[in-house]
């Protein structure tokens, strides 16, 4: 277990090295992150490189053994490059191109853009790729972002003939015949800018391109990638992932080729409750590369750039540092250092404030230092068994996206919704793609599974066949994957089998997009859920966002609609298929439904015995049963009552009633005399 930060020494006086690197080495910092943004201070002019200053501060580093992570700068191009060919800059939807400034501003397919792209990663790579000193390297920094500029338009076209080769096969995969959109030559296929009618693409075209700029930044990566690798020795190449934030990027395809999974952390940037979310882009990190990934970057104060969201009230810096361990992370980098003085990142606090003094946050940090040198032994290096998985897709994702189907439709919280239900009664979980196997788990969710391919839905009958349980819920088979067109079967379309259940009808609940305001006064009262099997029967909560009335054929119904125009009929059915079981959830449930179901379905699958803890303590294990960390995210103390032996291992204190303090952490190691 080892902590690093950000730092920039070429953001401050050479003099003041010495000191901030005395400070880390106090706090048992380990590792420094840096480079991704210094193209220019590397390369002031075409061809001239200067790593003097970044040799001078890694060797500084190196004498406290601290060792380094560089990053590739081309998330941020030079003014002299953007100048010189102005074309580099992306345009966006409506045709007109981005100013120089900020960063992310470049096309990752400019041609030219490639060859800049080349030239520093080749100089970096030459310099420092047998540097004993250098751990690793990260591509970029947090790739995203869209752009419709010629040059993509001219290689979507390259994209688009490899995948359907015949202008025939692409009209008929896109059904271009509707509004007289066939095309017949490869040159009149528009990029999806903005037409007279918002969002009224063709989806077949929409979706399409959506995977062209998700796989434009997978190759690009992969440029960086091919230049690199030839140059290095014994380092690793990861790129910081931000799974929370942009879903523009298929994350399995973009770690596909990394050695290494990471992620950026930002607890109280996003999500309903951070506790939650940020574990949920845990276990994707750990999904997509098992245990051992880094958190490249985490919290370490209050963020903003204009304005600041609130500060880590005390014990959370620390508290999300051992969540991370705890959810299979060996790394942790802070981010950043030292708060600076200048440029957009100016609020974006780092472990010390502007004045470059240690304070509360530094504090914190070196108590967490401490005691990861301490007990970091004895933390089981295997992950989190999980026997459960949830899989987010990103094709539906992105399917989603240009067609809601509701307007209240949101895929990224249905997913939450299933994950944290789960979470909350401390189930490890993963979360995956499709692109990942899922065979040798028990129960998959996979909630909203709106694109289905042949050898899609004969994985997910073979995982059942052979004794899994899956949980679908609504709006699931409704595509077929390749083109994004409609089945032209009954829903749950190439799923139906295994459901053993059709989708006879349906209605969103949500506001008609057509219409600004819904009068009350002759709306219904959104439909009921009413449980109706064994130990649930007779609970009832609110459908939200879409209901399907189901008709069982092999399955049966577990919860029925009451009230509303599907008043008696099915609305979750189970259904018996091979060794295994099938779940369909017809509409959308509120938190309290998902907290029954998830006990129900614990108890009936028998998932993994995990404890009871207050609301807000998350109990996860690392190892088979090694190590279990109680993780108190309750700005109040709690108490968690053991049913085994355990040591502390922060305290040595042996009890089976432990009292966890506000935004406190207890590491224990199961007693076994
Ligand atoms: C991250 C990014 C960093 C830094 C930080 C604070 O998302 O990767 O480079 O900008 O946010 O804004
Ligand atoms: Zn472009």
């Amino acid at each position: 277990m080892r902590l690093g930060v950000y730092y920039y020494p070429d953001h401050w006086p050479e003099k003041r090295w010495s000191r901030d690197f005395d400070l880390m080495e106090e706090a048992n910092i380990e590792i420094v992150k840096t480079a991704e943004f210094a193209w220019t201070k590397m390369e002031p002019e075409k061809g001239e490189f200067n790593f003097s200053w970044l040799e001078r501060a890694i060797d500084e580093l190196s004498d406290r053994g601290i060792r380094v992570v560089l990053g590739t700068p081309t998330a941020a191009p030079p003014a002299w490059i953007i100048n010189n060919d102005e074309s580099i800059l992306p345009v966006d939807e409506k045709g007109n191109r981005t100013s120089f400034g900020a960063r992310r501003h470049y096309c990752p397919n400019h041609p030219g853009y490639k060859e800049h792209t080349r030239r520093i990663v080749d100089a970096m790579g030459a310099k420092f790729g047998d540097d004993n000193n250098i751990l690793g390297w990260v591509i970029d920094n947090e790739l995203h972002g869209s752009c419709y500029c010629e040059y993509c338009k001219s290689e979507f076209h390259e994209w688009l003939k490899e995948k359907y080769e015949t202008l025939d096969r692409l009209n008929e995969s896109w059904g271009t015949e509707f509004w007289s959109q066939t095309y017949t030559d490869w040159s009149q296929i528009p990029t999806p800018k903005a037409t007279t009618i918002r969002g009224a693409h063709n989806p077949g075209l929409h979706l399409d391109y959506y995977r062209f700029i998700s796989d434009s930044w997978v190759k690009y990566q992969q440029l960086q990638i091919d230049v690199l690798e030839p140059l290095i020795d014994n380092q690793w190449i990861t790129h910081n992932s931000m799974f929370r934030n942009y879903n523009g990027i298929d994350y399995s395809k973009l770690n596909n080729n990394l050695d290494l999974v990471s992620w950026d952390n930002y607890p109280l940037l996003t999500g309903q409750r951070e506790d939650s979310s940020v574990a949920e882009a845990h276990d994707m990190a750990r999904g997509l590369g098992g245990t051992g990934y880094w958190v490249m970057e985490q919290q370490s104060g209050p963020a903003g750039w204009q304005s600041m969201a609130k500060t880590p009230q005390e014990g959370q810096i620390r508290l999300w540092a051992y969540q991370s361990i705890a959810r299979g992370a060996d790394t942790i980098i802070f981010f950043r250092w030292r708060t600076c003085r200048t440029g957009t990142e100016q609020f974006w606090h780092g472990v010390l404030d502007h004045h470059g003094e240690p304070g509360r946050r530094y504090q914190e940090v070196k108590q967490l230092g401490q005691e990861l040198d301490d007990i970091g032994d004895e933390i089981a290096p295997e992950g989190v068994p999980s026997s459960v998985v949830v899989i987010k897709d990103y094709q539906t994702l992105w399917a989603f996206d240009i067609q809601p189907n509701s307007s209240s439709m949101n895929y990224n919280e249905e997913i939450s919704k299933y994950h944290k239900s789960l979470y909350d009664q401390n189930i490890p979980i993963d979360e995956i793609t499709p692109r990942e196997n899922f065979e040798n788990y028990r129960f998959i969710l996979a909630p909203n599974l709106y694109l289905v391919s042949d050898t899609l839905s004969a994985r997910l009958v073979d995982f059942v066949r052979e004794g899994g349980t899956l949980l679908l819920s609504f709006r699931s088979g409704v595509k077929e994957r390749k083109s994004n067109k409609v089945v032209n079967t009954k829903l749950p379309g190439k799923l139906k089998k295994l459901v053993g259940a059709t989708v006879e009808d349906y209605t969103t609940l949500a506001k008609s997009p057509w219409k600004s305001d819904e009068s009350d006064e002759l709306s219904e009262k959104p439909p009921m859920v009413e449980f109706v099997c064994q130990g649930l029967s007779g609970t009832v909560g609110k459908a939200s966002i879409w209901v399907e009335a189901l008709n069982p054929k092999q399955a049966k119904p577990i919860a029925n609609y009451k009230n509303g125009m599907f008043d008696n009929q099915p609305a979750i059915t189970i259904n018996n298929f091979g060794k295994g079981q099938v779940m369909y959830v017809g509409t959308s449930l509120t938190e309290r439904l998902h907290k029954v179901l998830a006990r129900w379905m614990i108890d009936q699958f028998s998932l993994r015995d995990t404890l009871n803890t207050p609301n807000g303590v998350e109990a996860i294990w690392r190892g088979e049963h090694e190590v279990l960390f109680l993780l108190n995210h309750n700005p109040k103390a709690k108490k968690v009552d053991l049913t085994d032996n355990f040591c502390d291992l922060l305290s040595g204190d042996q009890r089976a009633k432990i009292q966890i303090p506000p935004f406190g952490v207890k590491v224990l190691k199961r007693d076994n005399n």
